[in-house]
């Protein structure tokens, strides 16, 4: 298949790109700079310059491919609702582009979105619509774009890691190194769920490949690790104490955060790997990572 992929220089996106090289298919990925077109050329992809809120360059990358996934996303969190609206618009003219055909788009979310019962492991059939988290809009622009005939599957992804990226815990890393502790907040025992890099990337292949229209696929590893284990993990790689908040302390301590640093979000994939025949194939879990991580290193 010819694959237009946005975020095809991401941290996630770049190991999809290879990914999907290795299975046989042509990659034409979305690239905003030179630096990013060089980047896609080197490693065996075709580049096409856009960007997020270029919506004609969104729509022109897909009508020139077979299938589509949807990787880019602007990471700023401290505009993080008008970046997840930002989301929202660009899966719309993804499918705008796909709509009347039967070529998948396949689109990105956290699986905390199917946390809809404490306690439990978010699962794939689960959404909550009313869920705080503003990610929710790409499941919400998912389901918009279906409902207009798009063969649209999401891949939920939990914290993603290798040595060198361990998703929102790279940002406690930051915040613990210029705060001098590393915190976590009560008892620590609240969960979040973890997937190496590679078999991330196998998911976004498969959902693209044997996908189901409207199915929602667990990126999931590791149902939950907790945020005391990680915060240990980064007290021993930055050799600096190991602290407890209180939930009264968290927004202060943590800043922007704190709206995920106390989430107990489990999330199972018994369902994705039943459906896609995925199995997480790394060894190395987000405890190993963070234990061999290079931002550890001098
Ligand atoms: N990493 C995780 O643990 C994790 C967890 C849950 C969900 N996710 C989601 O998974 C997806 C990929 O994440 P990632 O960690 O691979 O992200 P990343 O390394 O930050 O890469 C983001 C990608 O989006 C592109 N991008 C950013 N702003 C753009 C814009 N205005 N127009 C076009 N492209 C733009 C970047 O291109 P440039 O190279 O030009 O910057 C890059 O290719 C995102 O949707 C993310 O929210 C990730």
């Amino acid at each position: 298949m010819r694959v237009f992929v946005t975020g095809a220089t991401g941290f996630i996106g770049s190991a999809v790109v290879q990914e999907l090289i290795k299975a046989g298919h042509q990659v034409l990925g979305l690239s905003r700079s030179d630096a990013g077109a060089r980047s896609l050329i080197t490693a065996g992809a075709r580049a096409h310059r856009g960007n997020l809120e270029d919506l004609d360059s969104l729509r022109s990358g897909a009508a020139a491919s077979d299938g589509v996934i949807h990787l880019a996303f602007i990471h700023d969190f401290s505009k993080f609702q008008e970046n997840c609206e930002i989301d929202r618009r660009a899966i719309e003219a993804l499918g705008d582009a796909l709509a009347g055909s039967n070529r998948p788009l396949v689109i990105t979310s956290g699986t905390g979105m199917g946390n809809t019962v404490p306690g439990q492991p978010a699962t794939e059939d689960n959404f909550d619509s009313n869920h705080p988290n503003p990610r929710k809009s790409s499941e919400l622009a998912g389901i918009s774009v279906s409902e207009r005939g798009v063969n649209v599957s999401v891949v939920r992804l939990p914290q993603v890691h290798d040595q060198d990226k361990q998703g929102l815990v790279t940002y406690s890393i930051a915040l613990a190194r210029e705060k001098g502790i590393s915190a976590y907040i009560g008892d620590g025992l609240n969960r979040w769920p973890a997937v190496h890099r590679l078999d991330a990337a196998r998911v976004y292949s498969l959902a693209l490949e044997k996908g189901i229209a409207g199915a929602r696929y667990n990126a999931v590893a590791e149902e939950g690790v907790s945020a005391r284990a990680i915060a240990e993990a980064i007290g021993r790689g930055l050799k600096i104490p190991v602290v407890p908040k209180s939930v009264a302390e968290a927004p202060a301590h943590f800043g922007w955060l704190a709206m995920f640093a106390g989430r107990d979000m489990p999330a199972s994939s018994a369902l994705t790997q039943r459906r896609l025949g995925w199995h997480p194939a790394q060894k190395a879990g987000m405890i190993d990572d963070l234990d061999h991580a290079s931002a550890f290193r001098a």
